[in-house]
């Protein structure tokens, strides 16, 4: 078989497959990059007791009170913010990294309900879909 034909043959049944596979809904995507990129500081539960959070001095925060703290509405906004480019919202000095540059494949805009847009990415944009899920 020629490395064209093969090629083709190899890209039909992954196209075959991903049709099988149940379409992945944002939270899903969202709850995974959570577990893999934040759940070590800020816990898998999110309370903020993940196992590296006993490094971070000035502590880790519970990531489900989010809303409960400003007395309602998720700030979806500001997680997207910081999370993208959070040295800009801490001056540089932060515990946390910054995962705008560690997470910065397929670039997306996120609109605000009061219309701000902010550039951000993906992957960013699910887990705080996933984050919002979780609230108390
Ligand atoms: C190395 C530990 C660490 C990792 C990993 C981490 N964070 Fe954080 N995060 C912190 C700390 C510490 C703070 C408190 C602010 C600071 O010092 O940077 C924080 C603050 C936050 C805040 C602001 C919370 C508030 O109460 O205002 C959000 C939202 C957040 N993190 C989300 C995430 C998300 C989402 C991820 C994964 C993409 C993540 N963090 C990964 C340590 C971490």
């Amino acid at each position: 078989m020629s490395p064209v034909r093969a090629a083709l043959v190899v890209g039909t049944l992954a196209l075959a497959l991903s049709a099988c596979t149940r379409p992945e809904r944002p939270v899903d995507t969202g709850r995974a990059a959570y577990m893999e990129h934040c759940s070590s500081c800020h816990g898998k539960t999110a309370r903020g007791d993940g196992p590296m959070a006993v490094l971070v001095t000035t502590g880790v925060p519970d990531l489900r009170q989010l809303a409960e703290r400003i007395g309602g509405e998720f700030p979806k906004a500001y997680v997207i913010e910081i999370v993208t480019r959070i040295s800009d919202l801490h001056d540089g000095i932060m515990a946390m990294p910054d995962f705008g540059a560690l997470l910065g494949a397929s670039p997306t805009v996120y609109t605000a309900p009061d219309g701000e847009q902010i550039q951000t990415y993906a992957v960013i944009v699910a887990i705080a879909d996933y984050l919002e899920s979780v609230q108390d």
